[in-house]
């Protein structure tokens, strides 16, 4: 063999061999709906059996789009495109349709399933076996489809199906915080996903994909723009760009909702004011939405953030909440559009614990809202911290549509470095019980509608969706966008069960790595508790750009974006004292949880800080002090995720290499942050309680004014925006 040639045999192996690298390298762009082909033979060989045949009579836009996810799939996963059967032979057929389209077929469709609900069902017909996807609506179908090809991709048996599933809540909201120039608010995976500029000519295919990774979880709703909303959304020039994403969005069941500016009427519309009771305004709202929905025609309604954080409202022009939002319920009404009107205020002037502001703001509106108008209600009563109780709102307005906001983006859980599954926190809030009427009131159980039938009910996520090409920065933080949707679906759906689901359809369906892996996923929001805000401690991060640790801060813009208000460190001990020797912020609560939280026999060590303020030697459950406790949880937080990381080298091989590598390098920096916040509130706390640090651990690296000087250049999230909070 000559040299040249030998040369020749080396370069094409290692074209080769890039070539197999290149096959195998996963992005991660494809978020959980990956469908890899089924290795596993056997399985294959029966799916492949099962699926010979498909009866599709895909008419409208949403029937073609649920046949074309089908096909992509079952050639994905299986290499097969079932063939359009004409005479049926042998094997299994697929038939898809609404209940109207398949009325030949008298297949028994339960009530239940309603207009975004679905059925998948084995049924013999003349001796022949089929699988039915059935749905009263095209959208619904869909649904159906996505949830038949979750089977296959988690391998789970498709030969005897009776699948009766539907939707618990009826707005399935993702909140973007996007601004119009394309920053994202506490966004932190690029920028916004909206190319303003290009649209509407440019339709991207991110558009599409947004909209068919919604659609398979069942998310029915996007409000596009940041809540401290630009004017400018409402102007002819935006609506026809965001009337070519609402038409992309429209094939996948998707309404378009937007946050609006309370003053546009002043800014855009060039009135003297915003006031809601003055007939000009009333007028120009309701001929704006008139305009919107010459636009889009199926528009969803507004999101409004008034008379918080310096946002307008009705207060500024001395109306209130009510007044505000009915004035825009009227305006919407005649199209069936709601309004979803946040109760995140506190106000600028009332020097009240800032965790009982939105309850007496809101309160006393119970039942005065009009019927298309639902309040957005944070889970907790400050700012989606790693560990809030729930909101004393959830149940106390049994006459008003609440709705729960949940935080995808991690503002306050690491950003996208930090691997957190938040299923979990969500789950906590859903199954506290509010006691409001009677025991087993749970907070699921309000935002469901169960004690008024009659309402609106509705569950909204502040996305973590930006440019980056995996989507949300972390590829781990895909899952809280995955289980948003299914809890937004059904608030009482496991979050073990979720992660199950996502891991087999993002990763594989391997169990030893999905064995190990999920378990890490369960502990991971815990891990991060610990490490940042254990025992109730909340709100200590560092000002403004909400990075890092920050339990010094105390000169911020007003004294309730301070850390030192949150954590109240003083020689004596820590805490928020917010039973009746303090704020009383657990009078706004039912009397059972007032009493459980309020006494320090019952009060869970998770809530013990947010509600209670103790001397560093107070005794804990576990026999130590309180300062050991805290500094037990902080290393055990960052501990946690060590051992995160050697969970996780362990999958190498298991996986892509592309993922696994994101992954490894992102477990190493959030480890590095995680003993960042460790010592810097370790030393921090130190100088108030003055006692030592336990002689198990390591000390920290750096003094603590180390810590304090840290700077941070061009922190994401917070950049370009007209108008920047605490
Ligand atoms: C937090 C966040 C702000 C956001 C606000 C809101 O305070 O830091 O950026 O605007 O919540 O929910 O309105």
């Amino acid at each position: 063999m000559t040299k040249y040639s030998l040369k020749n045999k080396y370069l094409l192996l290692l074209l080769l061999l890039v070539a197999i690298n290149k096959a195998h390298a996963d992005s991660g762009y494809k978020l959980w709906l990956e469908y890899n082909k089924i290795t596993y033979q056997r399985a294959s060989a029966v799916y492949r059996q099962q699926l010979r045949y498909l009866i599709f009579p895909a008419a409208s836009d949403q029937l073609k789009a649920a046949r074309g996810e089908l096909l992509k799939g079952l050639d994905g996963m299986l290499s097969i495109l079932p063939g359009d059967a004409k005479t049926i032979t042998d094997g299994q057929t697929l038939v898809i349709g609404t209940r109207q389209s398949l009325k030949s077929l008298s297949i028994v469709v339960p009530d239940t399933i309603g207009s975004e609900g679905y059925l998948i069902k084995t049924a013999f017909i003349h001796q022949k076996k089929y699988t039915i996807i059935t749905a009263n609506t095209d959208v619904a179908v869909l649904y159906g489809v996505f949830n038949f090809l979750k089977l296959i991709q988690t391998n789970q048996p498709i030969s005897n199906l009776n699948i009766a599933d539907h939707p618990r809540i009826m707005y399935r909201v993702l909140d973007h915080w996007d601004n119009l120039n394309r920053t994202v608010e506490r966004g932190y995976a690029g920028s916004s996903i909206w190319n303003w500029h290009k649209l509407p000519g440019i339709i991207d295919q991110r558009y599409i994909d947004y909209a068919r990774a919604n659609a398979s979880v069942g998310i029915n709703g996007s409000v596009i723009n940041n809540v401290n909303a630009d004017a400018l959304i409402l102007s002819p020039q935006y609506l026809t760009k965001i009337q070519a994403l609402a038409n992309v969005f429209r094939v996948y069941g998707i309404k378009i909702y937007l946050s609006v500016k309370f003053s546009s009427p002043v800014e855009l519309g060039g009135l003297k004011t915003a006031d809601p009771l003055d007939a000009a305004v009333k007028k120009w709202w309701a001929d704006k939405a008139d305009e919107i929905y010459r636009y889009i025609p199926d528009f969803g309604g507004f999101l409004v953030k008034a008379n918080s954080e310096g946002q307008p409202g009705p207060q500024t022009y001395g109306r209130t909440h009510a007044d505000g939002a009915n004035m825009l319920a009227d305006a919407l009404a005649p199209h069936h559009g709601i309004v979803m009107w946040r109760a995140f205020v506190y106000d600028n002037n009332v020097p009240d614990d800032r965790s009982k502001q939105a309850y007496n703001e809101f309160k006393p509106f119970d039942g005065k809202f009009k019927d298309n108008v639902i309040i957005q209600v944070k889970n907790g009563p400050i700012d989606f911290q790693p560990r809030e109780p729930f909101h004393p709102l959830f149940g106390a307005m049994p006459n008003t549509a609440l709705m729960m906001e949940f935080q995808l983006t991690q503002e306050y859980l690491g950003f996208s470095t930090h691997l957190v599954y938040e299923a979990p926190l969500f789950a906590e809030c859903l199954q506290s019980d509010t006691y409001t009427q009677g025991k087993g009131s749970t907070v699921s159980r309000v935002i469901k509608g169960d004690f008024n039938k009659k309402l609106i009910t509705g569950m909204a996520g502040v996305a973590n969706i930006g440019s980056d090409l995996n989507w949300c920065g972390h590829p781990f933080a895909q899952a809280n966008w995955y289980a948003f949707g299914r809890m937004a679906w059904n608030p009482d759906q496991s979050p073990a069960a979720i992660a199950d689901d996502w891991l087999k359809m993002t990763f594989t369906n391997n169990t030893v790595f999905v064995s190990p892996v999920k378990k890490l996923m369960l502990q991971s929001r815990e891990n991060t508790v610990n490490y940042m805000t254990p025992l109730g401690l909340h709100h200590i991060m560092g000002v403004s750009t909400h990075y890092g640790p920050g339990p010094w801060v105390d000169n911020a813009g007003r004294p309730d974006w301070n850390a030192t208000y949150y954590h109240k460190a003083d020689s004596a001990g820590i805490g928020f004292n917010r039973t009746g020797t303090g704020s009383n912020a657990l009078e706004q609560y039912a009397p059972q949880v007032n009493a459980h939280w309020g006494n320090l026999q019952t009060c869970p060590d998770e809530y013990l800080l947010w509600f209670h303020h103790l001397r560093w030697t107070y005794k804990m459950r576990s026999g130590r002090s309180l300062w050991d406790e805290m500094v037990h949880h902080y290393y055990q937080g960052a501990d946690s995720v060590k051992q995160m990381g050697l969970t996780w080298d362990k999958m190498q091989g298991k996986i892509d290499a592309e993922r696994f590598t994101e992954v490894k390098q992102l477990m190493q920096t959030q480890l590095a942050e995680a003993t960042t916040w460790r010592d810097a509130c370790v030393l921090y706390f130190q100088t108030f309680s003055k006692m030592p640090i336990g002689a198990g651990y390591p000390k920290p690296a750096h003094p603590l004014s180390y810590y304090k000087d840290m700077k941070f250049y061009y922190v994401p999230g917070i950049g370009g925006n007209n108008y920047m909070t605490n």
